[in-house]
């Protein structure tokens, strides 16, 4: 399954499963949606009066008793047609409010939803991921949602019934042709909208299409401003933007002369609408066929009717868009994760820390195999390292033993246990890894530290960051532990993350401690010293330490030297230099770049 790519693809039909799987999140707040209704049809029953009341008030000062006109009754009409003026702007208003409590829960449930599940999404659904196209994903998903929920309940529908209910009128207690016209010309008005809309989409796409693209790289120019200076590209750059720009300006006009189009054709079939029915009603009137007062009324209806239907277009587009958002997001849903917990998942119960590969073979695609028949055992308390060239694997077995990734054949034990078969979340609190690359919140580098153990306490988080050596670049900074990191850490050197992740990893003290290159960005004093501080607290724990420089794991109970994702040797370092094999090339070859080291 290719994931990752999640640009909504325009759906021409209006889908239902979707308003399926929206009725739960409706029926949880069945109450508030059964009041809201019902301030609908308040607010749709005041509107349908006022035609009355004017057409009721123009024939009582029409007739020839208008002298005779009881004041009484005068001053009832006009404050009658306020009072119903008034309730629909009122109920419209209590209708949206008691609703919107309805659509934001929803959103803020889906929202959790969605959130939690893409962190259960698997590593490789994350290496893929475009990350501003995933948020854009599910912010449009929720939006969507919220603009479904509000247009089909409160204005699709109610624009319908109100068609419904002036043709009924017209039928009663006019001639039916007023029906008819009424009837036509929603029906021509809507076909034209539609089909003008439909016609209109490729336009909107270009133009969204533009907009992202002159977004994209404009973001992505200024993510590069360094690398724009150290090249001095700025007019590169500006012109690269310029010819998105252009894209995007050329786009809008399209759209733009589309849209005067659309506006144009519902123009013209209102007026038709409205001037035929003026006329017949003029000619009516003229016959005393009907009154004063039924001219205005049915000149009333028209204009109500026609103010709902002038948004029908941009509404119909608009819940097209937000289905094909929502369908993507309920998509992304229903990604399932690779890696899951078994169904009787146990918890993993840690003894002493032994942990076993036993022939695993490993690869992230077809037809490349990283790991081959790997196994090897850290004894409790033991200190193993894994060595090799860059893209031996070693990073992999981590990743494996984390379980971001499950292996093709062999197993993990750890004390005994299948990591197989336990929980994901208790296998991940018994291992503690400084990884690699060290990615930092934005946030202070206190907090980034806490983050080890939300829980721990100001002066175990000082503790910790003591023991990973940055106490002294700590009080450099001018605002101490309350500085910020920058986006993903940027604003500190690799050495700096590296300690922080220390720190981190110190700080949740798990039984087990994986090492990952966690010291390649340090200079060779810090470095021994933080060897030092790890060795101390790796004392009562299983370790497993991947080197970048063998000089920092002469003292492992064990080392394994990987390449190519086999195992070709292991022992400890005097065995592997006296066997003069791959080890002892690695360690001479180290020992010449770096002499002083030792
Ligand atoms: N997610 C991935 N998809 C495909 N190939 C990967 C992925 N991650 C790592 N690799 C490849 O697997 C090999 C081993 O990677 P790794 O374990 O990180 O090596 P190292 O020994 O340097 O830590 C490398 O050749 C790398 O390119
Ligand atoms: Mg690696």
């Amino acid at each position: 399954m290719r994931h990752g790519n999640f640009e909504p693809e325009p759906d021409h039909r209006v889908n239902w499963r979707i308003i399926r799987h929206l009725t739960p999140y409706l029926a949880e707040s069945r109450n508030r949606v059964l009041l809201a209704l019902t301030f609908l049809l308040l607010a749709k029953g005041a509107i349908l009066l006022i035609p009355f009341l004017l057409k009721h008030l123009v024939d009582a000062l029409d007739g020839q008793s208008v002298q005779s006109l009881a004041p009484a009754l005068l001053a009832g009409l006009v404050l009658a047609y306020g009072a119903a003026r008034f309730s629909n702007v009122f109920f419209a208003e209590l209708r949206d409010t008691v609703f919107g409590r309805v659509t934001e829960r929803a959103m803020r449930r889906i929202g959790l939803q969605v959130f939690r599940h893409v962190h259960s999404l698997d590593l490789d659904f994350h290496l893929n991921r475009r990350t501003g196209a995933l948020a854009r994903e599910i912010e449009r998903g929720t939006t969507g949602i919220s603009f479904l929920m509000r247009f089909f309940v409160f204005n699709i529908a109610p624009t319908l019934l109100e068609i419904a209910m002036v043709v009924g009128i017209f039928l009663y207690n006019y001639s039916a042709t007023y029906a008819l016209i009424t009837l036509a010309s929603v029906a021509a008005y809507g076909f034209f909208s539609l089909r003008a809309t439909e016609w209109r989409t490729q336009f909107v796409r270009e133009m969204n299409a533009a907009d992202s693209a002159s977004n994209t790289r404009a973001l992505d120019s200024l993510l590069n401003f360094e690398t724009v200076k150290y090249f001095g590209n700025e007019d590169f750059e500006a012109r690269r933007y310029d010819t998105e720009l252009e894209k995007w300006e050329l786009a809008r006009r399209r759209n733009r002369l589309s849209l005067f189009g659309l506006n144009g054709g519902q123009a013209l079939i209102i007026a038709i609408a409205q001037t035929s029915m003026i006329g017949l009603a003029a000619w009516q009137v003229k016959s005393a066929e009907i009154t004063l007062g039924d001219f205005i009324l049915i000149n009333q209806f028209m204009l109500q009717l026609f103010l709902p239907l002038g948004f029908l277009g941009f509404v119909f587009r608009e819940i097209k868009g937000s289905m094909a958002n929502i369908e993507k997001m309920f998509e992304l849903l229903a990604l399932a994760p690779k890696v899951v917990d078994t169904p009787d998942a146990a918890e993993l119960e840690m003894a002493r820390g032994r942990i076993v590969f036993e022939d695993v073979n490993f690869s992230y695609t077809d037809n490349r195999t990283i790991l081959n028949n790997v196994s090897f055992t850290v004894e409790p308390r033991e200190k193993v390292a894994v060595v090799g060239s860059s893209g031996a694997g070693k990073s992999t077995l981590v990743k494996l033993l984390f379980r971001f990734y499950d292996p093709d054949k062999g197993r993990i034990l750890i004390d005994g246990q299948n990591i197989h078969n336990v929980s994901q979340a208790s296998l991940r609190r018994a291992i503690g890894i400084v990884p690699q690359d060290t990615v930092l919140f934005n946030d202070s580098i206190f907090e980034n530290v806490r983050y080890g153990n939300p829980r721990a306490e100001d002066h175990e988080v000082e503790q910790a960051i003591e023991l990973a050596h940055l106490s002294d670049f700590i009080l450099a900074l001018p605002e101490g532990r309350d500085t910020l990191v920058g986006e993903r850490g940027l604003k500190l050197s690799g050495g700096e993350k590296q300690r922080v992740s220390i720190a981190r990893t110190i700080l949740k003290r798990p039984p087990i401690l994986v090492f990952d290159e966690a010291t390649s960005s340090l200079d060779s004093k810090t470095e021994q010293a933080i060897l030092a501080a790890l060795r101390d607290i790796a004392r009562d724990h299983t370790s497993l330490v991947i080197a970048h420089r063998l000089s920092t794991i002469i003292d492992a109970d064990r080392i394994v030297v990987l390449h190519q994702g086999e195992i070709v040797e292991s022992g400890n370092h005097q065995d592997l230099l006296a066997k003069g094999g791959h080890y002892a090339q690695l360690w001479q070859a180290q020992q010449r770049q770096e002499p002083s080291r030792q």
